[in-house]
């Protein structure tokens, strides 16, 4: 049976899931506290790139909305609020705990049974412990008048849409069987594995999940990092790996390391629960480490051949992965910052984060490929496909990512 749905936070994760929600034949409204996100919503403009999302939103049943009175129409309530890093790179819930709020005020004269569904990447324990209690402050009970669930997202940017569509799983985080069988009720027709488990859970599973994949990135930079020295061809010893089907292919790009709004978040938030419960997460933080250092090795191998003062360096690749203008948590900021606090002159090409980069580096010079490459050196930072096919020769380029024409270059050097 389709459902009257209210997705709270039209960000990444929440425009996609109302679009494919709306697409499955489910009512949905939208709620972000954003007019300007609203109204373009509402005339059908997607507010982030991703492939077949504006399409989606012209279907009819989806609708956004400023109005938080709005939620008391549905009867599932799924929270997609962001949460956000701190300085110190710590999660911020603040704004997840301001929409529950927002949401419990608005629920408190709703009469008929609802779900709520907590979709924000969270610390286990965070629905139990803090969602729960303010969605109770109005005298309401979870599991008598209301119930929970936490239903983790996999999206991955750039491909989300297909994500939604096609999962590898759903996991349902219940509160109780109801809650559960509500959450059910909206996944029940892909032909994927649907695990339900208790509320905690659920949380663990999203962020053990990212942690790995973060965890098999760095191991695969560490043996790069030990190739490299010997003469060993990283690439390869990969690829030999990934044939054994208990290893796998996925995830064994070596280069720079990862970036973007998840993998760095969620591995920091699994490492700060360890801490805060007393555990020493050795292999978290691991990973967490080598990814730090990783980043910047391409500037340290560039001073090889370069001094950095007055030399002009071109940058291929501003996303934080290619099929994306999502630049954040991009190593390329991180490599821009050191070059420029270096006297260096900088100018990047990407085939679509430039408008994004040029907001937090109005300094750096946006032009072509080739005219990036037309530099006294240049770094390959994200791999974009069509980077196989500038010409290298002549030129001095160090590799974050393992672009196979890039060897034509004068000078060729990968990170790992
Ligand atoms: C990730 C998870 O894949 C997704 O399941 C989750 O729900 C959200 O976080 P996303 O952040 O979109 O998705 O990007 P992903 O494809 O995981 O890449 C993350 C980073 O790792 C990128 O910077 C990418 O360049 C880097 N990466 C990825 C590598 O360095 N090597 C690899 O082999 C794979």
């Amino acid at each position: 049976m389709k459902k009257m749905i209210s997705i709270i936070g039209s960000g990444y994760v929440g425009v996609v899931t109302g679009a494919c929600l709306a697409k499955l034949g489910n009512k949905v409204i939208l709620i972000d506290i954003d007019e300007e996100k609203v109204k373009l919503i509402n005339s059908g403009v997607a507010t982030i790139n991703e492939k077949g999302l504006s399409e989606l939103l012209k279907c009819g049943n989806i609708e956004a909305s400023s109005d938080y009175r709005r939620v008391a129409e549905s009867e599932v309530i799924i929270l997609c609020v962001g949460t956000h890093s701190e300085e110190d790179n710590s999660v911020c819930l603040q704004h997840l705990i301001n929409a529950t709020e927002q949401v419990s005020r608005v629920l408190n004269d709703k009469n008929d049974y609802y779900v709520i569904i907590v979709k924000s990447t969270v610390p286990p324990g965070t629905t139990e412990e803090l969602i729960i209690p303010i969605l109770q402050r109005s005298g309401k009970k979870a599991g008598r008048e209301f119930g929970v669930c936490m239903s983790p997202e996999f999206l991955s940017e750039g491909n989300a849409v297909y994500d939604f569509m096609h999962p590898a799983r759903v996991i349902i985080g219940e509160y109780d069987t109801r809650s559960g069988d509500m959450c059910y009720g909206l996944f029940q027709d892909f032909d994927v594995p649907i695990l339900r488990t208790d509320l905690k859970t659920a949380e663990m599973i999203k962020l053990a999940s990212n942690a790995f994949l973060a965890n098999k990135i760095s191991f695969i930079n560490e043996i790069g990092n030990i190739c490299k020295v010997l003469g060993i061809a990283t690439r390869d010893v990969a690829r030999g790996m990934g044939f054994d089907n208990r290893i796998g292919s996925k995830f064994l790009n070596a280069g720079i390391g990862f970036g973007g709004s998840c993998l760095p978040k969620d591995l920091k938030m699994l490492i700060d629960k360890a801490r805060e419960i007393g555990y020493e997460p050795k292999i978290l933080e691991a990973t967490w480490n080598l990814n730090e250092k990783q980043a910047l090795k391409p500037v340290s191998l560039l001073e090889k051949y370069v001094t950095l003062k007055n030399a002009t360096i071109g940058i291929l690749g501003l996303a934080f992965k290619p099929g994306t203008d999502d630049i954040r948590g991009s190593r390329a900021i991180e490599i821009v910052q050191v070059l420029l606090k270096e006297g260096a002159l900088v100018k990047a090409y990407d085939p679509m984060a430039m408008e994004n980069f040029s907001r937090l580096f109005p300094s750096v010079e946006y032009v072509s490929g080739e005219e990036a490459l037309n530099s006294d050196a240049a770094l390959i930072i994200t791999e974009w496909e069509e980077f196989e096919n500038l010409n290298y020769s002549g030129k001095v380029i160090i590799d974050g990512r393992g672009i196979s024409k890039a060897k034509e270059a004068r000078i060729y050097e990968t990170v790992c």
